[in-house]
């Protein structure tokens, strides 16, 4: 099986929380993976450990049979993890011009592109801070594909999006799976993770509770 991420005895332990306790997944790449669990399960650390943004306390990490090294711009890699930070005087696409700037890749077709597919004007001026919640979390995703990664890790990506945002996000992430990417999805909505995830894995209390390994879209 071609794994693109392993995760191998993972623990996190913040001064009076054990958010991870010796987990260990693997995840198939070209597949949509479900990371479900009621709220301070250990979802967004354990994507945070999978992308670098923290370091576990003990065990490893793995992406493309590489060790995670922390902190260090990820290459092949789109990150929406909470609300991604935007500034909010400036329009969505200068917003994406900055950010792809600033890893190297500086492109403006390619932020318009970005845009279009998440469904925003490119060419609209309004600055984020008067963007909706739904647009903000749009410009979010269009940060996560501009660099046309190879796995997204997208932590509740559908928060605020109305019905015909989250179809279009649905629609959007089944479409990058069969162009061959990997997707982590840590999602509340059952719907979601029914629809979408080819596997799922569920937390509690930093510890693997429960895993559906088969396929539940094809
Ligand atoms: N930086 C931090 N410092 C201290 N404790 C933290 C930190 N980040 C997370 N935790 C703790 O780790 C545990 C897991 O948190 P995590 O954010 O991964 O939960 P979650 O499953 O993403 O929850 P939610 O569904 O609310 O997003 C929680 O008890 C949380 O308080
Ligand atoms: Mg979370």
């Amino acid at each position: 099986m071609d794994n693109i991420i392993e995760v191998k005895n993972v623990t996190k332990v913040f001064r009076e929380t054990k958010a991870l306790d010796c987990v260990s997944l693997q995840f198939e790449r070209g597949k949509i993976h479900g990371v479900i669990g009621r709220n301070g399960s250990g979802k967004t650390v354990l994507l945070k450990c999978i992308c670098g943004f923290m370091t576990p306390t003990s065990g490893e990490v793995l992406v493309n049979g590489k060790k995670v090294k922390p902190a260090k711009a990820q290459d092949n890699m789109g990150i929406i993890i909470e609300t991604p930070g935007f500034i909010g005087g400036k329009s969505g696409i200068k917003n994406l011009c900055y950010l792809a700037a600033l890893s190297g890749k500086y492109d403006k077709s390619i932020a318009e592109r970005a845009m279009r597919t998440v469904g925003l004007d490119s060419q609209s001026k309004k600055p984020v801070r008067k963007y909706s919640l739904g647009m903000r979390q749009r410009l979010g995703i269009a940060q996560a594909i501009i660099k046309d990664p190879d796995l997204l890790l997208l932590d509740e990506p559908m928060n605020g999006l109305d019905n015909r945002g989250v179809e279009d996000m649905r629609a959007l992430f089944a479409e990058l799976r069969e162009q061959g990417k990997t997707i982590l999805l840590a999602s509340h909505s059952n719907e979601d993770i029914h629809m979408l995830c080819d596997t799922v894995v569920e937390l509690d209390n930093g510890t693997i509770i429960a895993r559906i390994e088969e396929e539940i879209n094809r």
